[in-house]
Formats: structure tokens, C-alpha cells, sequence
């Protein structure tokens, strides 16, 4: 659609200055805006990159953004959902796996949503009831269904947030039972690998929307569930996501919860 073109042009044009910016660390004022919550100038350029593009393109949206201020669109069903850059500490630290978020929210429901990884060149795009895509190619949650074959992917964030206890112990309960966890540093790949089926599925607590909006809708249009780690909340309010494929959704559900 018009939408996904326009999300498309956006990551590719902002992408293009983070791959110049890709191991030049020197120059990019990095900051700390709590402990472990890296900022840079790729960071805030990338942004200012993606807003002037989205807005230019669609001006009655609103805007919410990780490095700006939110804006309220004249339009109050539609808005942008943005991580210019997912994967600072990665990228900081001259490790390949970051990546630019994308979504669009219509009426409280993400519609849209592009996860682009320029250092790989993939780019996962979903749109809602057109399946979800990895370039040209159609992807799919995986099909396996023995827990113990499965690779899961977790997240924990920064110190200051607290959740570390919680997510040593969720551990301790799913490591005997599975092949593996991996922990990467970037929630919006995350759930794009969870839609691609090379993750089998990934919890993380304490997220913000634009780490998971375009995320969110990969998994559902590649076939995945998806449920908060606490069961009445919203995954996008809370920030915390449980997403799977549907075999051992019911299972790991649990495990997560402690059921
Ligand atoms: C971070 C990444 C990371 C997650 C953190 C996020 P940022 O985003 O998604 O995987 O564990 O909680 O804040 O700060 O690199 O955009
Ligand atoms: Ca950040
Ligand atoms: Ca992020
Ligand atoms: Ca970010």
C-alpha cells in the first residue's frame, strides 16, 4: 500500500546515515539518559530523518517517537510509532544487530509495521490481512512443536528497570525445557525473527511501544499469538510481550507466568 511504501522510504533513507555512522563512535556525542540507556547523533539524526519524511508524506498523523516529542495528529485515529534506532548498545558497540521500527496505529490497533536491518539488508514488512513479508519473500512463524527443539529469545532491560530478578527466575523454568535462549539487544528484531521462524518465540518485560509496535504486527501476520506477560494488561501499555507459534503458545504462556 501507499502506507508501506512511504515506511519503506523512510527506514531505507534514515538507514543510509546510520550505516555511515556504523563505527564511527568517536564522533556521535553518545550520552546516558539513565544507566545502560545509551543516546547518540545517529540516534537523534535518524529520527529527524524519519519524522520529516512521515510527516512530509502523511500531515494529519500523529507522531510518537523515541528521541522527540509526541505530536498530536489532526487525524487522532492514525499515528507513527518510531525507534529510529533499536539496538543502540549493539550499535555502539560495533555489533551488527540493530535495526530501524516503523509502525502505523490506526484506531488503537497496529496496522502496519516495518522492521529494517540495513547491515543485512532485511527488511520484514506486515501489513494487517496481507501477511508478512522479509524482502520478496513470504514468511511464516516456525512449524515446530516439541518445546525441546526450541530457541527462544528474551531481553532484559536496563538496571534501572528492575526487572532482572523476574526474568533470571522465568530462566530457571524454561531452560530445561527448551535447545536454547538468545539474547541480542534488539526487541524489534526479536519479534521480526519470532515472525520469520527462526526464533520459535521471545518474552521481554518492561518495553516501550516503539520497541514492539511494527514487531507486534510481523508475528500476527506471520501466523504467531501473541498475550501480555500479565494476563489482564496490554501488551503495548505494559510493554511486556509474550509471542510464539501457536503449537507451544498455551505452554510457554505458563512457564512465563508462573501457572
Ligand atoms: C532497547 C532494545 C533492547 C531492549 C531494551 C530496549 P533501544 O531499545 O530493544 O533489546 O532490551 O529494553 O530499550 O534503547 O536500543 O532503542
Ligand atoms: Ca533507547
Ligand atoms: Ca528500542
Ligand atoms: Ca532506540
Amino acid at each position: 500500500s501507499a502506507n508501506i511504501n512511504l515506511m519503506i522510504k523512510a527506514a531505507r533513507k534514515a538507514a543510509r546515515g546510520l550505516v555511515r555512522d556504523f563505527g564511527e563512535v568517536e564522533n556521535l556525542q553518545v550520552s546516558m539518559k539513565s544507566a545502560g540507556d545509551f543516546v547518540s547523533k545517529a540516534d537523534m539524526k535518524a529520527e529527524e530523518i524519519i519524522r520529516q519524511e512521515l510527516m512530509e508524506g502523511r500531515p494529519n498523523y500523529g507522531w510518537l517517537g523515541e528521541e522527540s516529542a509526541e505530536v498530536k495528529g489532526a487525524d487522532p485515529t492514525r499515528r507513527w510509532i518510531v525507534d529510529p534506532l533499536d539496538g543502540t548498545t549493539n550499535f555502539l558497540h560495533g555489533m551488527p544487530h540493530w535495526a530501524i521500527s516503523i509502525a502505523l496505529e490506526h484506531k488503537k490497533e497496529i496496522v502496519a509495521g516495518v522492521v529494517y536491518d540495513p547491515v543485512k539488508d532485511e527488511m520484514f514488512v506486515a501489513e494487517k490481512g496481507n501477511g508478512a513479508w522479509l524482502n520478496d519473500r513470504r514468511i511464516r512463524v516456525s512449524g515446530r512443536r516439541d518445546m525441546i527443539e526450541m530457541v527462544f529469545a528474551t531481553g532484559v532491560p536496563f538496571a534501572t528497570k528492575g526487572d532482572l530478578p523476574e526474568t533470571l527466575k522465568d530462566l530457571g523454568r524454561l531452560m530445561p525445557h527448551c535447545a536454547g535462549v538468545r539474547r541480542w539487544g534488539a526487541a524489534s528484531l526479536d519479534l521480526a525473527y519470532v515472525a520469520a521462524g527462526r526464533y520459535d518465540g521471545y518474552w521481554e518485560r518492561s518495553l516501550n511501544a516503539w520497541d514492539i509496535a511494527a514487531g507486534l504486527v510481523l508475528v500476527k501476520e506471520a501466523g504467531g499469538l501473541q498475550a501480555p506477560i500479565e494476563e489482564d494488561e496490554s501488551i503495548l501499555e505494559s510493554g511486556s510481550v509474550i509471542v510464539s507459534n501457536e503449537a507451544v503458545h498455551e505452554r510457554f504462556t505458563k512457564i512465563i507466568r508462573n501457572q
